[in-house]
């Protein structure tokens, strides 16, 4: 991997880790973040890594009102032997720039960019936390800075990598969490943004999400946003089904994200050869196959959510509890096996995990 130039400027004062067995999720930064500039005619410039710390833009950047923004997730861990193990970041790099293409967001360079999350975590290395569950999560994102109120795309733009020890996404853990079925509020459509990882899908989620909040869910799981009758994804997860043996997970159509979670898993049950099909899912099928007996397990997959058993839908008011409420063989054994692979206690037949040369200092 080539060594970009970076301009380093270390905090002179360096932060109390957090207890590990204490944490949140993507509540306490670390030392240090990578910053780059972009300006029309001169490309990105300026690649820094610097103290982390707010910064200053002007009232009027195109970001605070247009939304023009992009952004990644993804996750370093720390293997018992002190190396950095990161899960297939040249994907979270190649979405980026898908997303970037869909906002007019120009073009990263993909190589310098893990290059430059390489330097970051050679400085932030010990923040990477050890206890089971834990990890260090990765926030790329791109905002455009340009001060112009007409609604235009930037010539100007900030790409950024800041980084959070982090644990559990949900406060369920690993236990499974309850989900209610969003029929009135829609996320997106094909044509839209939904397979964009920007800012837009996630504000416009929240109304729902504080729906769902008031009345004990976790989070919502969108339906279609022409017919609300078909299966999407829940926002912070993609969401696969077991029926009757079978494991399903909508087909990618334009307004799903392409979770590299969801990648992997298919990946996975395809190496163990269980069936597994990515089609069309209609909430009306999940009704009739949980009436039937035959919804055995519900799991949503995501960088954050990591696998993450679903106890309960709930559509329109008809409560599906799936599993007892209790998590399933699968869902298990695919956290189970996905975490292996990210840590290091099992191996990787797939080549997924990038490890770094630099390895950790020895924690305490
Ligand atoms: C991730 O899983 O990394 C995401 O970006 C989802 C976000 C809602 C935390």
């Amino acid at each position: 991997m080539s060594k970009l130039p970076i301009l380093i400027r270390k905090s002179e004062t360096l932060k109390e880790k957090p207890d590990p067995n204490n944490l949140l999720f993507g509540r306490i930064f670390t030392d240090h973040m990578f910053i780059a500039d972009y300006t029309e005619g001169l490309g990105w410039h300026d690649h820094r890594i610097v103290p982390y710390e707010p910064i200053t833009l002007d009232p009027a950047a195109i970001v605070f009102h247009y939304g023009q923004t992009v952004f990644e997730g993804l996750k370093a861990f720390a293997s018992k032997e002190g190396t950095i193990r990161l899960f297939r970041p040249e994907e979270n790099m190649k979405r980026l720039n898908r997303s970037n293409e869909r906002m007019c967001i120009p073009q990263i360079n993909e190589e310098l960019a893990l290059d430059a999350l390489n330097q970051l975590l050679e400085l932030d290395k010990d923040w990477i936390p050890t206890a089971e569950g834990t990890s260090l999560y990765i926030r790329p994102f791109i905002i455009a800075t340009e001060s112009h109120l007409g609604v235009s795309s930037a010539k100007e733009y900030k790409f950024m990598i800041i980084l959070s020890p982090v644990g559990s996404y949900y406060k369920e853990g690993i236990h499974p969490v309850k989900i209610l079925v969003e029929n009135n509020f829609v996320r997106a459509v094909a044509g839209g943004t939904g397979n964009a990882k920007t800012a837009g899908n996630y504000a416009s989620a929240l109304k729902a999400q504080e729906v769902a909040d008031r009345e004990g869910y976790s989070q919502v799981l969108w339906l279609d946003g022409l017919e609300k009758k078909y299966i999407e994804e829940v926002g912070s997860m993609n969401i696969f089904f077991k029926i009757n043996g079978e494991v399903v997970t909508p087909a990618l159509n334009g307004s799903i994200l392409e979770g590299i979670t969801r990648k992997s898993i298919l990946e996975l049950l395809r190496y163990w050869e269980m069936p597994v099909t990515e089609r069309k899912i209609s909430i009306a099928e999940i009704q009739e196959a949980h009436a039937n007996g035959q919804l055995e397990e519900v799991f949503g997959t995501g960088t954050a959510a990591v696998i993450s058993p679903v106890g309960e839908l709930n559509w329109n008011g008809h409560k599906m509890v799936v599993g007892n409420g209790e998590t399933g063989p699968i869902s298990k054994k695919l956290y189970e096996t996905l975490t292996g692979i990210q840590t290091g206690k099992i191996e990787d037949p797939f080549d997924w995990v990038v490890k770094l040369e630099k390895s950790l200092t020895p924690q305490a």
